[in-house]
Formats: C-alpha cells, structure tokens, sequence
C-alpha cells in the first residue's frame, strides 16, 4: 500500500504552510536576532526599522501582552531576549510589515548594544563551571567499581560526537490568523499541535480554548519541530495579537539553521572491563551533553542517552552519569534517536577499543553479549529480547564473515584503496520516557455516504503516519482506503496531545483510531444483526462493503447500513482514548519499565576508503529488522531507507561548526554537507526478522520510525576499519592501553585523511 500523499506530492499539489492561501491584508514578520553569542544588553535601537517603508509595527520583550517565555519544561526560554542574550540567533525583536522582503529589510536597520560575557561553546567546560540545566542524572545496575577489579580487561578513553542539522525541506513557520473576540488560528509546521498552543497561550495571555492550532503536514521534522516552532509560533502570535492583522513567517533556510538548535552534541568518557571470554562485565560512562543556551528538551533526550548507553547488550555492572551541560550555542533540541544515538555510539566506540587492543573483531565481543530474553536492563525493566535473533538472522542472510573475507582480500591486492567492514546491533525502547505522554485520541465520523474522516493528534511529516491511521480505519469498517480520509491535526477536534515523536505516532494514533472504529462496528453490526436476522451479533462481520454472517456475504452492504443506522438514531461518530497499558517509570530510583516493548536489528555496513584523498563510499548496508509485523512495507521500507541514509549522514560527512564566539559557520549547503543521492549506500537490503512474539504495536506492526537511523553507526567503524587496515604498518600507540585514532564523529573526509597519515 503505498503512501496516501504519494499522488499529491509528486504532482507538488501537497499543501504545506506556505501554500495555505492567506487572508487579506496579512502581514510578514522577520526577527532580528543576537549578533553576539553572550553579552548584557544595554540597548536596542529599533527607530530606523519602525519607520522604514512598509513596517507597521517592531516589537520587543517590553510589549508582550503575555509572559515573555517558552521554555516548557524549565522557564528558561524567552520568547524575545530581555537583559541578557545567551546565543548568537536568538529573537530580539520582530519586525512585521506589508511584504516578506520589507520585513526582511527593515530587521537588518536594527542594531543592539550588547557587553560581551564570556562564551561557552564546550559542555566540558560548562560542566567545570558549575553551568547544569538540571541535576545530573544517574543509572545504576550491580556495582561497577567492585567488578572491575575482577575484570581480566580494562580500557578506558574518551568519546566525542557532534551534531545534527536537521535540514527539513520545509523550515519553521507559522501563519497567525486573529479571529474574533481576541482569538487565534495558527497555522504552524509543528510536530506537537498542543506544544505550540500551549506556547501561544502563555505568550498571548490567552486561555487554550481560544486559541486554535491546525497542521496539515510538514515537510519533514525529524525532531526539530517537537519543540522549535514554538518561537515562530509565538512571534507569529503575539505580531497578530497587537496589530489585530493575519502574521506570517516562513524561515529563510539561512535563518533557520542560524537560529534553531540541531541535535545535541556529546562528550564522552568511558572504562569498559571484560573477563577473559570477551564478556563485558562491567561499564561506566559520564555524558557531557551539549544543551546549548536554553534546556528545550535536552533533559529528556539526556534521559534516553542513559536507557540506550548498553544498546543491544547486557551488561551485569553499569554505572551511567549524565551532565545536561549549559552553552551559549542554539539550545539543542530532538533529533531522531532522541539522545539514543549518541549513547550507543559511545558504547560501540568502547567495544571498537577494546577488539582492537585484544586483537579481536569486536563483531565476536558484540555477539557475545548481546541482550537475551529476560536480561535486566540498566533500568530495570526485563528484556523481551530478539537481539541474538537478529544478529544470527542477519549473519545468516548476508554472511558477515564472508564479507569481512572478501575484503580481506580485497585488501590484500590493494595498496590505495581499502574496504572496512562493520557490524552494529540496534536495540531501542518504543514510548515516551516520560509515561504520561504515552496517550492519544482519535475522533471518527462516518458520515451517511459511507465514507469516513478520522482526526488525531498525529502529524504526517512524510512517514506515512496518515496512512496507516487510514488502513486501520479501513480495516476496523472492511473497506477501501479510498473511503477514509485523515483529516488534519487539530486542537478544536482533538484536544491534549502528545506531540508526534517517540517513533510511538502511528501506535498512539492507530490504537485510539482502533478503538474509535470498533466501537461504531460494534453498534453497526447490532443493528445489521436485525436486518440480516443472524443469530448472534458475533457472526457478524464488515467485509469488502458488506455484512458477512459466518464469513459469507450477505445483501447488506455499507451504505445501506450506515443510513439506516442513521435513520434508527444510531451514533456513527466516536471520540477514544488510548492510554500504553503496563508502562511505568519512577526517576526517584531510576528503575522501571518505560518501553511498551523494544525494536531490534542488526546491520552490515561495508564501506571503501580512498586512501589517498580520504574520501570513501558506503558500498552496502545489510540489516536484519525487526517490523514485528509490517502493516505497510513500503513505508516501512522508506523509513529504514531514510533512516540509514541520515544516519550515515550524521556518521561521516554532516559537520556542524560553531567558532570560539559562538558563530555558526556551516550555516548553508555550501558548508554543510548532508548526503545526496550519490552518498546513498549502492545497496541497502532489508530482511525481516522472523519473530511471532505479541507486542503492543498497532495491528504488531512495530514503530519504525526512529530505530533504522542507528545502523548509520556502523559506517562511522566500518570507515575506522579500513582506516586501520591501510595503517597496519604505522607505529602503534605509545601508551599501550590507548587508541590512536580517536573516537571523534563525524569521520568527515578531512579527518579520515588525517587519520590515515596521522
Ligand atoms: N520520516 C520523514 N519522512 N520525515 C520526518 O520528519 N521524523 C522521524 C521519523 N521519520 C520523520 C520521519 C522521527 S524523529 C520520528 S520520532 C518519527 O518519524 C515520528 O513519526 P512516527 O511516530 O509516526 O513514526
Ligand atoms: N522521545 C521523543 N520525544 C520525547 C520523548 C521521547 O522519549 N520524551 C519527551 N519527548
Ligand atoms: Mo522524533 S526525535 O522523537 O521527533
């Protein structure tokens, strides 16, 4: 089944915010934001901008009618800088007038009188400094400084790994519409609906009842959606609130990249212990996690960092601290993985260490220690583990051994070019951490014609969450898709929402939907079980348009049902609510059960290394993955595709760059480099993992959205791989207990040329 938006999209019909049509006399608004990245402000000078042609009005802190904040989980954020700036990018003042382009013009005439302070660009420094959004956070599993003492291996080193742009092809925006009695309509390219209305509400003085926030979809989100459109939101809000005028604001890609925050860069450091069959018996890692100027929701990603620091494995003896660390760069934000990433890459970054001064493939210390059923995660909740069937499915579809054979001797006859090869299990937790998030509803109609529209708080941001809504829906009536539609995201009809992350959409979404649909079937087939004079209501079903009785079609088809329903006075709408059962977490331990259940894979990754210019390409990416049950392959597919290609992007050549000052330097496409089609892997094979286990997905059909990013990982050490194979014959390290080439990603071309001739 292929994507509903598939048709609309190719032919560019697809409506995204800048193609909503705009009521008369709508205005643009434009930021002008901090040139300087810490600093007291003494001034602004808005006089030239106000009186510029065009401009009807510039706003600062000063003439919010609301609270000047947008931080939602620590009030950190101001909507407009107010005393003090903290990065460079941040709002100071909007400036709305008659065009997009006098806006633009008329923020560049703004100056601002600013005292530099000192700037931070590095968490290890914040840290030192005391300069923590939250308290550190910490998990805990047997005793890791008893055992390892009786470790026959001990390595330890550092871990380093940068950011992310997230590079939606559609940028922030939003379209603010007043309406009347002091209301709003905002149009806003947000994954969370609810999040951007909440913002609104505080920055307007407005109560949620009157403030309306509709998505159509976005062109992509990846995360930087969750909680970033919340400033174009609220700049947008309060432009339409004061002037009493429709505001739009649709972020230049230069803008938005300056402005908002990409995924959180990581530092580091970790002492792995294992016994003398290659076991890891003992972990201790301290993330420095860099959260840039404001806290967003880098406590949260922080937290996922901790419950995916042992990826795939287990490990009797963790212990996990972690440092959500205070920086005058864009506060940092959700990027798919959602601090996942990065804990894995450090673990793997551990194992790499650790195979290579035993002399040993860490292939054989990840096999090793891969998580079994009933293992005890960090955090305390018991895995229902396929990760050994997923490394043995894999390893016997595409044969690791012969691919690490072949390029063996690959390399043998190849003096300048060398191929690596690496191997990288994914295990990752389904649900919000943070439980109560862990609901949705779902509002369905049936209307007399027989066709059907379905609200819910899922944002289709191009992985196809509409479309498995709608195949539930058809499925729960025994119809065609064709006669369901997935209306948009809105907060009139769908109310509280969590936003669309977590990777737990089309399971929230789909199971609300579910539940929505069944309950109208149920008072459906009461009423066909008189027109159909069967027996029991339980041999009934919706099939294909029509009542089956016992699996055979009868003459009652849909239509006529439905309008005779609506004739007896039969309710054919349904609003439900689904809430994970069984899921659970208590910080004040730190123990508990958080994942409704856990998605699984191992990959391949084969790469080929240009030794003499430090380029390579990624030859193939083989991956054994867990669909559960796949209710839509082809988007499942697309989303493992995708994953991998951003993932391997985030690996090897996207290389975020912030000067001493603060200053964002890859701040274009010509200095930041994402993969195009020519860096896609030549092959990318999928196999699904035969499992039969029950989960709590919808229809089984497991969340997909976030895991596949991660197999990206095992490029980064593929890469690594072939590095060490062209270096076989440089001196070793002096200190016999470290690494040469360090853990430092993204392995961009440059530093694999370093690497190779360091
Ligand atoms: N796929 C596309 N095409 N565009 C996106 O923005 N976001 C990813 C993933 N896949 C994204 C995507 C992220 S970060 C998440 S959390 C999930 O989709 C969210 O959607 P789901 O819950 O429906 O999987
Ligand atoms: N994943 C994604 N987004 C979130 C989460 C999570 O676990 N918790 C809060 N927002
Ligand atoms: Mo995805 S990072 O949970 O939006």
């Amino acid at each position: 089944m292929r994507n509903l938006d598939s048709k609309s999209h190719v032919r560019g019909e697809s409506v995204y915010l800048d193609d909503i049509p705009l009521v008369q006399g709508t205005l643009y608004a434009c930021v002008f934001d901090s040139p300087a990245a810490h600093g007291k402000l003494i001034s602004i000078d808005t006089g030239e901008a106000a009186t510029s042609e065009g401009v009807v009005r510039v706003i600062t802190a000063k003439d919010l009618i609301g609270e000047n904040q947008i931080g939602g989980i620590v009030p950190d954020e101001p909507l407009l800088a107010d005393g003090e700036v903290h990065f460079q990018g941040q709002p100071m003042a909007i400036v709305v007038a008659a065009s997009e382009e006098l806006a633009r013009k008329s923020a560049r005439k703004i100056t601002a009188q600013i005292a530099p302070l000192p700037v931070i660009t590095d968490p290890r420094v914040a840290a030192a400094n005391g300069e923590l959004i939250v308290p550190p956070k910490k998990f805990v599993l047997g005793d890791s400084a008893a055992a390892f003492a009786n470790c026959a291996h001990v390595f330890e080193g550092r871990a380093d790994v940068n950011g992310q742009e997230h590079l939606y092809i559609e940028t922030q925006g939003t379209y603010a519409v007043p309406t009347e009695n002091g209301g709003l309509k905002i149009h806003s390219s947000t994954q969370g609906p609810t999040v951007v209305q909440r913002a609104v509400c505080r920055v307007t003085g407005l109560p949620m009842h009157q403030v309306e926030v509709d998505v159509q979809r976005l062109g992509g989100g990846f995360g930087g959606k969750e909680d970033q459109a919340n400033a174009w939101a609220g700049i947008c809000a309060v432009a339409a609130q004061l002037t009493k005028r429709p505001v739009k604001y649709a972020l230049h890609r230069m803008e938005d990249m300056r402005m908002t925050g990409k995924r959180h860069p990581y530092s580091a450091d970790y002492r792995i212990g294992l016994d003398k069959d290659l076991k890891i018996v003992a972990y201790e890692v301290t993330f420095y996690q860099n959260a840039g100027a404001a806290c967003d929701l880098s406590p949260p990603v922080l937290e996922r960092t901790l419950f995916h620091c042992t990826n795939s494995y287990f490990i009797s003896h963790v212990t996990a601290t972690a440092f959500c660390c205070r920086t005058n760069l864009p506060p940092n934000t959700a990027f798919r993985g959602f601090g996942g990433p990065q804990g894995m890459f450090v673990i793997e970054s551990a194992i790499a260490h650790a195979a290579e001064k035993l002399g040993v493939a860490a292939a054989e210390i990840q096999r090793k220690n891969l998580l079994d059923d009933g293992d005890e995660f960090p955090y305390g909740q018991i895995a229902e583990s396929d990760a050994i069937t997923s490394w043995t499915q894999g390893d016997e579809k595409y044969d690791f051994a012969k691919h690490q054979t072949d390029a063996d001797e690959f390399n043998a006859s190849s003096k300048y070019f060398k191929k690596g090869v690496a191997m990288m299990p994914v295990c990752f937790g389904i649900s919000f951490t943070k439980t109560p998030m862990n609901q949705a509803r779902s509002l369905v109609h049936v209307y007399t014609d027989g066709s059907v529209a379905v609200s819910t708080g899922a944002v289709e941001m191009g992985q196809g969450v509409n479309t498995k809504i709608a195949q539930v829906a058809a499925k729960a009536f025994g119809l065609d898709i064709s006669q369901v539609k997935v209306h948009t995201a809105n907060t009139l009809r769908i109310a509280n929402t969590s936003p669309t992350a977590a990777s737990a959409a089309a399971d929230l979404n789909g199971k609300a939907t579910q539940m929505a649909c069944e309950a109208i079937r149920d008072r459906l087939l009461c009423l066909a079980k008189d027109l159909v004079e069967a027996e029991k209501v339980e041999d009934l079903s919706l099939e294909n348009g029509f009542v089956f009785r016992n699996g055979e079609r009868t003459s009652l088809d849909w239509q006529t049902l439905v309008m005779d329903a609506h004739l007896e006075r039969v309710n054919l709408s349904e609003h439900s609510h689904y809430a994970t059962p069984g899921i659970n977490f208590d910080w004040s331990t730190a123990k508990g059960h958080p994942f409704a259940y856990h998605v699984y894979g191992t990959a391949i990754v084969g790469v080929t290394v240009d030794c003499l210019r430090g380029r390579y390409e990624v030859d193939y990416v083989k991956c054994c993955h867990d669909f559960g049950s796949s209710m839509n392959t082809a988007v499942d597919h697309g989303q493992i595709e995708g994953g991998i290609v951003q993932g391997l992007g985030w690996m090897t050549m996207e290389e975020v760059v912030y000067d001493a000052e603060g200053r964002l330097r890859s701040n274009a496409l010509s200095t930041y480099k994402v993969p195009d089609i020519y860096s896609v892997p030549k092959e990318i094979a999928i196999l699904p993992l035969e499992t039969d286990r029950e989960n709590l997905a919808v229809f089984n059909s497991k969340a997909v959205g976030e895991p596949p990013l991660m197999y990206g990982i095992a490029a980064y050490f593929a890469i690594r791989n072939a590095v060490a194979e062209f270096r076989k014959t440089a001196p070793p390290a002096a200190d016999s207990d470290s690494v040469v080439l360090p853990f430092d990603a993204p392995f961009t071309p440059e530093k694999v040329l370093m690497a190779l001739y360091r």
